[in-house]
């Protein structure tokens, strides 16, 4: 590796660091004790938040993780069931907040590319004696940023209507899915009760969340944030940041994409068994290695000497995030590692040789 290259980092979205925008925004936000008085830039970012996704409200919060719990506590009572799609980050890397600070019974469902299979959430709301929660995640992490479908999204709240459960959206990458389907993100939470959104993965803002939904929900979910000790003080600082992630970043969502997609033919051109480009929607490239003679780890290690960062997600699974780090070089540098890895006698890219 060439010392003087900076390292492509691809385990995900969240290495973005915050542009000069931010840093000048967050040095001259006016700040307030939140917990106390209110900060007047977290009450801008959670009135735009609402806005943006069509809620009566929203509340700021550290982590995405901490938005989901809060929705969870506030819907739904320890002891009952959520439903989520069984790749939900929710239900695999959120579990512990599930079940021992929630208290909720996970239930996963079968799924594709995210989806549950509605017929099987159905007989399982209707079985179950507390039913609590109804999750959906777009995109979907697990399902290598696959974007729901608005008519399944709607099919699912409608069921969440009639059987009077709640329906939740972790909408972690809730941009990415509005960029990809050509939709207002409103027209994607309007599917759901209440939507958590992050604005430190692609947006690139350092820090934070947002939980949105009716007024008397977030109301609650502000005392339970308080309880979970998220209260924050001058939270201003880096609500700032998330202003102008908001007014800056969603658009170029779609250069993330863009690279995503070259990154996933380039790979499937050097080897048929490594992806599925037709399968990458947004930012989020998950490739299947069960018919690759490495594994995992043998790739990650491989291409880790030439300065190239990717996730091994379990023994024959391998994630690649694009992000607002990842320009054209990163792009021809990554292909150029995989074809050394994969023994392929010269670099390619077949977008630009
Ligand atoms: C789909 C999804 N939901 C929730 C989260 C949790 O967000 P945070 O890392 O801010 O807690 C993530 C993080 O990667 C995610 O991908």
């Amino acid at each position: 590796m060439n010392a003087d290259q900076p390292i492509v980092d691809l385990r995900s979205d969240t290495v973005t660091f915050p542009t000069e925008a931010m840093l000048e925004r967050m040095q001259r936000a006016p700040l307030g004790d939140d917990s106390r008085d209110g900060d007047p830039t977290v009450r801008a970012l959670e009135d735009r938040g609402g806005t943006l996704t069509g809620k009566e409200s929203a509340l700021f919060v550290p982590s995405g993780t901490m938005g989901n719990l809060l929705a969870m506590l506030a819907h739904a009572e320890r002891g009952m069931d959520v439903f989520a799609d069984s790749s939900a980050h929710l239900l695999n890397s959120e579990l512990g907040s599930v079940v021992t600070i929630a208290g909720l019974v996970p239930n996963p469902m079968p799924g594709h590319r995210g989806a549950m299979k509605e017929a099987a959430l159905t007989e399982a709301i209707q079985a179950s004696a507390r039913p609590g929660l109804i999750a959906m995640e777009t995109t979907h992490n697990g399902a290598g940023g696959a974007v729901l479908p608005l008519s399944h999204m709607e099919r699912i709240h409608a069921l969440g209507q009639t059987s009077g459960v709640p329906v939740h959206l972790d909408g972690a990458r809730l941009f990415n899915a509005s960029i990809a389907l050509g939709v207002p993100p409103a027209h994607i939470a309007a599917h759901a009760d209440s939507v958590m959104f992050c604005l430190s993965k692609g947006l690139s803002a350092p820090v934070g969340s947002l939980l949105c939904g009716r007024a008397e929900f977030i109301a609650r979910a502000r005392g339970l944030r308080k309880l979970v000790g998220g209260n924050l003080r001058q939270a201003g600082i880096v609500a700032a940041a998330g202003l102008v992630a908001l007014e800056t970043m969603v658009e170029r969502l779609r250069e993330d994409h863009a690279a995503a997609r070259r990154l996933a033919a380039a790979l499937t051109w050097l080897d048929p068994a490594l992806a599925e480009p037709h399968h990458v929607e947004t930012n989020i490239l998950r490739i299947d290695l069960s018919a690759s003679p490495h594994d995992a780890a043998a790739w990650a290690d491989g291409v880790k000497p030439h300065g190239i960062l990717v996730q091994a997600s379990g023994p024959r699974q391998l994630r690649l995030v694009t992000h607002r780090h990842i320009d054209d070089a990163a792009v021809r540098r990554t292909i150029r590692a995989f074809a050394a890895v994969g023994g392929r006698p010269r670099p390619v890219d077949p977008a630009t040789d």
